[in-house]
């Protein structure tokens, strides 16, 4: 009993991991359809590989939960879209999804002196 029972952790629990790691795993670009008809094309962002080479552990480094003005520490917002809480312009306290895209990915670039800060170097010319 008790081995049959480790057998099926031992597959169900990297299983459940892997279907939950995912959704992001094979993103390389940030869906802009919630724009309607955007100007630009999608910004490239090969979420995981991103991530790995820029050494960003924490996922509410991008998918934060804000309250009361303040960042939480413990918690992440992975399962929501950025667009669930920023809208097309400025609401309250947050900033439209446009500028929360764009000072979430530049100010990060331009404070660490890496990664792309031109337009074209996010939204390339020609879609993918
Ligand atoms: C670090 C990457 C990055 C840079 C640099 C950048 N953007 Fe963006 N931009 C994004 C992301 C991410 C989004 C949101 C989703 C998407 O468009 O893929 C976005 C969205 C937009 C949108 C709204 C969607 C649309 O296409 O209508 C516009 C307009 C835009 N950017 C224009 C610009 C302009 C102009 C510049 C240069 C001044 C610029 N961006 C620089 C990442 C970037
Ligand atoms: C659960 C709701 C929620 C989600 C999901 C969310 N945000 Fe926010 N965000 C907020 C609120 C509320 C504020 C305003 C904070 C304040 O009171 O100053 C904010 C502020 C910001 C700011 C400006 C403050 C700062 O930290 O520099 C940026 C940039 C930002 N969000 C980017 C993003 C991006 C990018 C995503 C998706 C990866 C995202 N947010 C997802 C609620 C959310
Ligand atoms: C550098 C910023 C950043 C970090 C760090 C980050 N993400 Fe994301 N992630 C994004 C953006 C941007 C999107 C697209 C959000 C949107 O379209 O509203 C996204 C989307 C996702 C999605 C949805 C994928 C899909 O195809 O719809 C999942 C799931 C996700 N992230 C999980 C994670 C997890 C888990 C971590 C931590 C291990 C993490 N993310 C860290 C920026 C980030
Ligand atoms: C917390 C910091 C941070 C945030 C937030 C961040 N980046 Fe980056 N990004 C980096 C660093 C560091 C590098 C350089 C990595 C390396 O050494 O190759 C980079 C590199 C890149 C590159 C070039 C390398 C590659 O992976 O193709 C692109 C494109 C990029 N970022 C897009 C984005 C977009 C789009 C966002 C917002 C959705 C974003 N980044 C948010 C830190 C960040």
């Amino acid at each position: 009993m008790k081995k049959l029972l480790c057998l099926l952790v031992s597959v169900l629990v990297p299983l459940c991991i892997l279907v939950a790691s995912g959704a992001q795993e094979n993103m390389t670009a940030v869906d802009s359809s919630v724009f309607g008809k955007p100007e630009r094309t999608r910004a490239v962002f090969r979420h995981e590989s991103h991530n790995e080479k820029a050494g960003i552990d924490a996922c509410n480094e991008c998918h934060h939960v804000v309250k009361d003005g303040k960042k939480l520490k413990d918690e992440s917002s992975e399962d929501r879209r950025c667009s669930d809480c920023h809208s097309l312009s400025d609401s309250g306290q947050a900033p439209s999804l446009r500028k929360a895209f764009h000072r979430n990915c530049k100010q990060c670039h331009e404070k660490s002196g890496k990664g792309p800060v031109m337009c074209g170097e996010c939204h390339l010319k020609g879609d993918r």
